[in-house]
């Protein structure tokens, strides 16, 4: 190719990954988020990473990979890379038989256990992605509140990818976002926005209050949070991790459960092989078995 064409190309957004360039990203993305990043996801981490090469002033991927791992940018770019190589789709009531679970027997069980000004509910979704998880959790939570009146409620919302936790703790959602949400809890935990026109909804300041969010990575050594959990959602997130990266990341979590809390993973996850004090109690949901 001529200069000129070749800066056309890139441009045009044809600018290719190098399969060199390809294995030095890889295997970062790997031991660095626990993503498992085969030959097969070389296109996509390609068109993923334009838009960082574009916004860092690189040439194209090659300067972008030079920069990183000769260049000495990879500390500072790290949040960036990994924020672009995530899968963040979620929606509100995703697998919604688990919503049901919590509602109907979860929370039920664990409130006959205390009295309910005791204690405070606590519950953590692992892999929050941009807030869908966390925010059906909170109108589930404020629902049996109808019933128990006064119950404390936590929810910690953790996740990698800085760009979803900041979507996340604005609340803020298009209306076609929200659709699987039951209408009567659309009409007690959704306001519409003043400008019709945008088709925007927000979650009300009580929900959205009760929620923190915070940058957390699963493959880290230990996590600094709680261990007192009642409820820890860690779904569709182990499905991009190796079976030693699933045992391990699983055996970190549970250590944050209670005993008797329970767990959730993704409907097309498993434990099974795995090594973990758990029993099963319903579709790819578990209880951490009392020691
Ligand atoms: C497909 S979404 C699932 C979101 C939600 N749990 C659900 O089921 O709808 C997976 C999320 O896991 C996050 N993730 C990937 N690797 C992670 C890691 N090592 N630690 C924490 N979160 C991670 C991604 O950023 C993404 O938001």
């Amino acid at each position: 190719m001529t200069g000129l064409a070749e800066r056309r190309a890139t441009v045009h957004g044809t600018d290719r990954l190098r399969p060199q360039d390809f294995k030095r990203l890889a295997k970062f993305i790997e031991a660095y988020s626990g993503i498992k990043m085969p030959p097969s996801k070389l296109t996509m981490v390609e068109g993923r990473l334009r838009r960082r090469v574009r916004e860092t002033g690189a040439a194209d991927l090659s300067e972008y990979c030079n920069r990183l791992f000769e260049g000495g940018d990879l500390p500072a770019e790290t949040v960036h890379l990994i924020d672009a190589v995530t899968t963040n789709k979620t929606e509100f009531f995703r697998e919604a038989e688990h919503f049901r679970f919590l509602l109907r027997t979860v929370l039920p069980t664990l409130c006959a256990d205390r009295p309910a000004t005791q204690a405070v509910v606590k519950l953590w979704s692992s892999a929050c992605s941009t807030g869908a998880e966390p925010y059906t959790l909170a109108m589930i939570l404020a629902e049996f509140r109808q019933q128990h009146p006064g119950q404390r409620v936590s929810i910690l919302a953790s996740d990698l990818c800085t760009e979803v936790l900041h979507a996340a703790a604005r609340g803020i959602y298009p209306q076609s976002a929200v659709q699987a949400v039951p209408p009567e809890l659309r009409s007690r935990y959704l306001l519409r926005s003043r400008e019709p026109g945008r088709g925007l909804v927000r979650i009300v300041a009580e929900l959205r209050a009760w929620v923190q969010f915070a940058r957390l990575n699963l493959m880290a050594p230990d996590y600094p949070v709680d261990r007192d959990f009642d409820v820890i959602f860690c779904r569709n997130v182990l499905i991009y991790f190796d079976r030693p990266t699933q045992q391990a990341v699983l055996q970190r979590l549970v250590e944050h459960l209670r005993p008797g809390g329970y767990l959730f993973l993704g409907h097309s996850e498993s434990i099974a092989g795995l090594v973990l004090p758990l029993q099963v109690v319903g579709h790819t949901i578990f209880r951490r078995t009392v020691k």
